[in-house]
């Protein structure tokens, strides 16, 4: 068993009140989001808030690590978001390189390993060499996964996985009848990790926004009205005591 889920069963649960039952979960997912309108609140540029949400990241993936969580997936940005004004796509694109350079020692010290989901070849050569390179240096790293999910969108990332498996049987190496949710999950991006625990959402919004959507199945969810540059260790505690006290059924009943 890999070190990081093994932490995940140490002996934390002493530390919290006696209701809480659960472990910290072991996958948490954020999806980024109010950025810009933290900005807006602040008659700042949009880009503002992008560089404050850099901050506010910073402080969670150090408070994600101390709090023993195993796997942190970070939305930075989705296929939809090439939508949006090219200087703010520029802008987007240019903050993994930014972020990797400042802090790639100090996460590969940290034992911190860097992954990432989605279409790599559609990124700018500067962001993809960046991730690359931190993909690279944390490979063998033992302790959190930070797994940043760049150009990523979940229906995209499903139809591509679907072209594999189809290819796949008509080639002879598939069979159609034998197509089960395993074969689905290793051909997603997220093959190596397990599906998320918790999912949390900044900024109020209430939607999945094309979000790992097989993933998500039986995540617990966990929406929050403050801004991504905003987000703290406190709302980060929030919402994994939340968690902690959620009922995960499955679909079974419980005795
Ligand atoms: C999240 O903040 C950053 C990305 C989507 C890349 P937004 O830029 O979406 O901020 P709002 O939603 O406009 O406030
Ligand atoms: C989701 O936020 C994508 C990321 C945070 C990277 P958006 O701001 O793009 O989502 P919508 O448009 O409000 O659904
Ligand atoms: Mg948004």
């Amino acid at each position: 068993m890999p070190r990081f889920l093994r932490r995940l069963f140490s002996n934390q649960e002493a530390t919290h009140a006696k209701k809480e039952t659960r472990s910290v979960p072991c996958h948490v997912a954020i999806i980024m989001d109010g950025n810009g309108r933290w900005a807006a609140q602040r008659k700042l540029p949009r880009t503002a808030g992008h560089q404050a949400g850099i901050v506010a990241l910073r402080r969670t993936i150090k408070h994600a690590n101390e709090m023993g969580i195993g796997i942190l997936t970070v939305y930075a940005f989705s296929t939809e978001n090439w939508k949006r004004p090219k200087p703010e796509v520029d802008f987007l694109l240019r903050l993994p390189h930014e972020f990797l350079k400042s802090d790639l020692g100090d996460l590969h010290k940290k034992n911190v390993k860097v992954t990432m989901i989605g279409f790599m070849e559609g990124l700018p050569l500067h962001t993809r060499n960046a991730v690359s390179e931190a993909v690279g240096v944390t490979a063998n790293n033992t302790g959190m996964v930070l797994n940043f999910a760049l150009n990523y969108g979940s229906r995209d990332e499903i139809i591509a996985a679907v072209q594999s498996i189809a290819q796949k049987a008509v080639d002879g190496e598939v069979k159609p009848a034998l197509i089960d949710e395993q074969t689905m999950a290793s051909h997603l991006f997220t093959a190596a990790l397990p599906d998320p625990d918790l999912l949390i959402r900044p900024s109020g919004e209430i939607r999945l926004s094309n979000f790992l959507l097989w993933q998500l199945a039986y995540t617990e969810l966990w929406f929050t009205d403050v801004n991504w540059p905003d987000f703290d260790r406190e709302h980060l505690e929030e919402a994994i005591s939340a968690y902690r006290n959620r009922d995960r059924r499955f679909g079974g009943i419980k005795f």
